[in-house]
């Protein structure tokens, strides 16, 4: 049963397009999941596993097949009205009036959800700040960059004091800066208690920003759980990697002669994933920096990308 307390709470959702058609598609199978209050939950997966689907349902803008799916309480269908006044969202396609400036697309996306003008300003001046956008509150967005676009159509859902928030993709298409300057706005709202799902197929973002993760791959939840619990999965996966001054073709067959799960060279690095219940990380490094000169190693723990693979039962692309 949903709870009050619960922001999101999703139960045995289905959907099938193009149903009894020939190019049926099982988009969403079964998926259940509860989402507390306060939480930024990461929803991750690759093309086509079913996250925006899932996304569209949660925010009213698509039918379900079957199973049922509350927001705050609310049938995202019969209270869909509701459901509305309690969210916003981005979504993957970008969404800004390309003729306003930066400060005028926040105004009429205020006065389009009701807050009066100097609600409007005040917040418009928050969300210009949290989301560095000083610099170009007064140029036109068709002016701007991809990426700093982006940072306008996510920036503006903050304006909207909606307790619950949805973003499908946020960060794509922006530069490393971009994305930093989102995350970190993204995190800070969080902290002010809102909700927030996200889709993303970047897991070093999911990892930075989510209390929690759920892998998702043909429309149904395979895995489920916090950052530390999930990275578990994988605490025997471990990267060693070395630089060397010169990656000679010497270094390379003996590299090739490696026991590793995972082989990668790239420039003149060398990185090898370990399973370190039958290989000893250190003995693997030692071998590695026997080599030759080096400029740099690093030994570090699972990432997310690590444990994803690993239940995905996939290798890295
Ligand atoms: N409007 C649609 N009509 C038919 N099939 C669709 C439609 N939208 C998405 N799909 C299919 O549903 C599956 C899930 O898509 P989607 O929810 O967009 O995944 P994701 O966002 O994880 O990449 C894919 O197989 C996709 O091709
Ligand atoms: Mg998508």
């Amino acid at each position: 049963m949903p709870q009050r307390e619960h922001a999101i709470h999703i139960s045995d959702l289905v959907k099938v397009y193009n149903s009894g058609g020939t190019d049926e598609v099982r988009a969403l199978d079964d998926f259940s999941l509860t989402v507390e209050r306060g939480h930024i939950t990461g929803l991750l997966g690759p093309n086509g596993a079913g996250k925006s689907t899932l996304l569209k349902i949660l925010t009213t803008l698509l039918p379900k097949t079957s199973g049922s799916a509350h927001i705050m309480g609310f049938d995202v269908e019969k209270q869909a009205l509701d459901v509305r006044r309690s969210i916003c969202l981005v979504l993957q396609q970008n969404a800004v009036e390309q003729y306003l400036t930066v400060e005028d697309n926040f105004e009429t996306f205020g006065r389009f959800h009701g807050l009066s003008k100097s609600e409007r300003r005040e917040r418009g001046d928050r969300v210009i700040h949290a989301f560095g956008l000083e610099a170009e509150r007064r140029q036109k967005a068709i002016d701007l960059s991809g990426g700093y676009k982006r940072r306008v159509q996510v920036a503006k859902v903050f304006m909207i004091d909606a307790p619950v928030i949805f973003l499908d993709e946020a960060t794509t298409g922006m530069d490393p800066i971009n994305k930093r300057a989102t995350i970190d706005a993204v995190a800070e709202e969080a902290r002010r208690g809102r909700t927030i799902l996200l889709t993303t197929h970047l897991l070093d973002e999911a990892e930075e920003l989510c209390d929690s993760i759920v892998f998702i791959d043909k429309g149904r939840k395979i895995l489920e759980g916090d950052l530390f619990t999930i990275k578990a999965l994988a605490r025997n996966i471990v990267d060693v990697s070395v630089t060397y001054e010169t990656l000679t073709p010497d270094i390379r067959d003996a590299v090739e002669r490696i026991p590793a799960r995972k082989r990668e060279v790239q420039h003149s690095t060398v990185l090898l994933t370990i399973d370190s219940a039958t290989a000893s990380p250190h003995a693997v490094l030692g071998t590695l920096l026997d080599l030759g000169p080096t400029l740099a190693f690093e030994v570090r723990g699972a990432t997310l990308e690590d444990v994803f693979m690993q239940v995905l039962g996939k290798e890295k692309p």
